[in-house]
Formats: structure tokens, C-alpha cells, sequence
């Protein structure tokens, strides 16, 4: 077997691991990420792609944010159509001039990975499902994998689990260590991507009796919607001509006018689910990012909330390293989950409030479709709800 030892194994080159990564690099911490796929299967995963400021100032700080401030579009408010009305809620006035930065994931996880080779920064890709975590308990933690057809381990201080929701980290933690809290939504996303112009210029979500629609963009040619669909649906029901006529039902009148439609780029559908991990540290091992938690895409916290993780993570081990301190380590677990929470709430909230649920629990479909209209219009309506709302949405806290 052959044996090379570094101070950090990052486990996964997702968004997490790869900032991750490079804050450790920015800390003179030597470290080596161990990926399952290739990098080109990392790139080709489409998701959400809203920043928020607190995460595009990281990306500043790893060194990684210059193309996303030439080509991020930077937002200072998203809007709500329910009831066939359009309310722009503005967040940047309410929230002290905190913007966002529409910036899809796919460019986030490129500009990352274009930092690691210009700066020579190893990793290891396609090493299969033969990747496992051994001796976390202790102070000297292992990863060993297969790759070729030769076996290979590497020595570390530490594991970071980055490595997402099917990870082998989280489930190589003994049973009746971990803690799990879980929520699957009875519906999911089908999502499309095109190069048309985007029919909204700001993110828009929509509440309507046939179910959610949501309306983003990557660029200003290039757009980003979704619709609420079956949990059960098969994606190759959908032609894009069935999408293209659904979608424009839940969107306004105007909207769906002026709406130029064209091929899919791509055209997928994702579960929902809302899940928790307690903790997040296992002795030497972390988890971060989807290893540890999962929120539905409502109000796009995912790839915030994985780089609110690694944020607090690579202060803790540049602390321990360089401060020969402990507490940040002993620290971690309950300063993320204070923060996961708080997103978790959120994303549970804004996701029952927009979505038609099939199990109505006693109630009809027009009782809870009045409720939500009623919420949305005491929302648009007042200024506590208003500051409440975008207060979540730009973020609580990193
Ligand atoms: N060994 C090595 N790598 C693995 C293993 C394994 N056993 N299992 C999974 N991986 C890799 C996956 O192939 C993937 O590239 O770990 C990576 C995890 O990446 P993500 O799933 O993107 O998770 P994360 O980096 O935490 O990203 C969080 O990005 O993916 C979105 O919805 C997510 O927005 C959220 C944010
Ligand atoms: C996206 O652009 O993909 C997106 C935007 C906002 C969300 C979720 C996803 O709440």
C-alpha cells in the first residue's frame, strides 16, 4: 500500500470541499482532497446559484471571487406573485445594503477548481466507492482508497467529510453516535435550463392554485425556472413543450406573454427533504456542507449554509495549528448547527408557504391555498413580516 501523510484529508470536491480547500492554502495548511468522481461529473451537477454576501466575501478572502464579480449579477431584491400580483420586495434597503450575487454553483465549483491547479494544490479524483474513513476516534485519522488497482492511504490530523449527502463519512459514524432529523416533502422540483433571455430579471417565486413555479436566471441570456411536480413524475414525461405551457401558468399573464421559450440545456427533477445530522464532529472528523444537512431549494440556502461550515471549520483548524488551541475544534459542531437551524426553519417556512402539499391533513386544497394567500398578503403587507423575511433571506449570520 503505498502511504503519503498531510495535515488535512478533505473527503469530496464539491463547493465544500473545494473552498475548503483553499482557505486552508490561503492558512499555509497542507491538505489533499479524495474525490469519488471525476471532475468533469462534479462540473456537469447543475443546482441553485444565489450567493449570498457573506459567501461571496469568502470567496473574496479564499482568493477565488474575481470572475464572479465581473459576471455575478449582483441583486438587491427578489419578488413574490400570488393572488395574479407581483410584489418586488426589496432586501438590500432592509438589511443594512446587503445584496446577493446570482452566480450558478457550476461557476463557483470552476473557479475553485482553476485556483487548486494554478496553485498546484493536489487532488485526487475518481477514487471510486473504495474511499474509507478509518480511526477517527483517535489523533490519528486515515482515508484509504483504490485507484488503478492500487491501494492507498493517507495520514492526517484531520478528515473533513465534504463529501455530501450519500457520503461515506456520515455513514461510517457508529449508530448511536449520531442523531438524525429528517423531513421528505411530498412533491419535487423539475428544473430547466436555457439560453433565453430571463423572463423576470429578479429571482421570483410563485404561489398559484396548479403549484409552485419558481423563476431565476444565470445570466441575462441565460435562464433558470423550475415548477413543482409529483414526487413520482419521471422526467422523460416532460418534453420541453409540456414544461414550457405548465410553467407559463404559474407565472403572471404579462410574464407568460413576453416569455421567449427554446430547447432545454438541461431538464432535471429534484427530491425535497429537509435533514439535520447531530453532531457534526466525530473526534478528528467533520462533516460540512450536504455530509451534514440537506434544505429544500426554497430561498437557496444550500450552498450558503456549506460555506457558513467550512468558513467556521478553517478557522478552528488554522487555530489549532497555529495557536496550538482546541476550542475552536470543540466549538464547531454547535456553532454550525445554531446557524443550520436557523436556515433550516427558513427553508421549511418559505417552502410550506409556496407549495401545494397533497396531504391536506384534515383540510381542502382551497383552506390551505387561502391560508398561504393570507400569509403572503399579511407578509407583503407588513413591515415586521417584510424585515423578518428578507432579514432570512440575505442570511442570519455567518
Ligand atoms: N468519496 C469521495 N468523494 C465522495 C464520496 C466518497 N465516498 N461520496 C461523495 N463524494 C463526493 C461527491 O461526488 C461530490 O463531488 O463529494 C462531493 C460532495 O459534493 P456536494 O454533494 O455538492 O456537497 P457539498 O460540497 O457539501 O455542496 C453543498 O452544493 O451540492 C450543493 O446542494 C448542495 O448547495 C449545496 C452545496
Ligand atoms: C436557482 O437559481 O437555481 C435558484 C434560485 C433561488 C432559489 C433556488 C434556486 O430559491
Amino acid at each position: 500500500m503505498k502511504s503519503i501523510s498531510t495535515q488535512v484529508v478533505i473527503v469530496g470536491a464539491g463547493p465544500s470541499g473545494l473552498l475548503l480547500g483553499a482557505l486552508l492554502h490561503k492558512a499555509g495548511i497542507d491538505h489533499i482532497i479524495v474525490e469519488r468522481q471525476s471532475g468533469d461529473y462534479v462540473l456537469g451537477r447543475i443546482r441553485a446559484g444565489v450567493l449570498e454576501q457573506g459567501t461571496a466575501d469568502l470567496l473574496d478572502a479564499a482568493g477565488v471571487g474575481e470572475r464572479m464579480h465581473k459576471e455575478g449579477l449582483k441583486h438587491d431584491a427578489f419578488a413574490l406573485f400570488f393572488k395574479g400580483e407581483f410584489h418586488r420586495i426589496n432586501f438590500a434597503n432592509r438589511q443594512g445594503g446587503k445584496h446577493m450575487v446570482v452566480y450558478g454553483q457550476t461557476e463557483v465549483t470552476h473557479d475553485l477548481m482553476d485556483h487548486r491547479t494554478a496553485h498546484g494544490l493536489q487532488t485526487i479524483y475518481e477514487a471510486g466507492d473504495s474511499v474509507a474513513v478509518h480511526d477517527f476516534v483517535s489523533n490519528h485519522p486515515r482515508v484509504t482508497f483504490t485507484k488503478d488497482g492500487e491501494a492507498h492511504e493517507i495520514k492526517a490530523r484531520f478528515i473533513a467529510g465534504c463529501d455530501g449527502f450519500h457520503g461515506v463519512c456520515r455513514a461510517s459514524v457508529p449508530k448511536g453516535a449520531i442523531q438524525n432529523f429528517e423531513k421528505v416533502y411530498p412533491f419535487g422540483w423539475l428544473g430547466v435550463l436555457a439560453d433565453t433571455p430571463p423572463v423576470y430579471h429578479e429571482v421570483t417565486y410563485s404561489n398559484t392554485e396548479r403549484g409552485f413555479a419558481l423563476s431565476s436566471l444565470r445570466s441575462m441570456t441565460r435562464s433558470r425556472y423550475y415548477i413543482q411536480c409529483g414526487m413520482n413524475e419521471k422526467v422523460e414525461n416532460w418534453s420541453d413543450d409540456r414544461f414550457w405551457a405548465e410553467f407559463k401558468t404559474r407565472i403572471d399573464p404579462d410574464a407568460a406573454k413576453r416569455l421567449v421559450t427554446g430547447p432545454s440545456l438541461e431538464k432535471s427533477i429534484a427530491p425535497l427533504r429537509s435533514f439535520v445530522a447531530e453532531p457534526m464532529r466525530f473526534g478528528s472528523m467533520f462533516l460540512a456542507g450536504d455530509a451534514a444537512h440537506i434544505v429544500p431549494p426554497t430561498g437557496a440556502k444550500g450552498l450558503n449554509l456549506a460555506a457558513g461550515d467550512v468558513n467556521v471549520l478553517s478557522q478552528a483548524i488554522v487555530e489549532y495549528f497555529q495557536e496550538q488551541s482546541n476550542a475552536g475544534i470543540e466549538h464547531y459542531s454547535a456553532r454550525c448547527l445554531r446557524r443550520v437551524w436557523n436556515a433550516e426553519r427558513f427553508s421549511w417556512w418559505f417552502t410550506s408557504l409556496m407549495h401545494k402539499f397533497p396531504d391536506t391533513e384534515g383540510q381542502n386544497f382551497g383552506f390551505q391555498q387561502k391560508m398561504q394567500e393570507a400569509e403572503l398578503d399579511y407578509l407583503v403587507h407588513s413591515e415586521a413580516a417584510l424585515q423578518s423575511i428578507t432579514e432570512n433571506y440575505v442570511g442570519l449570520q455567518h
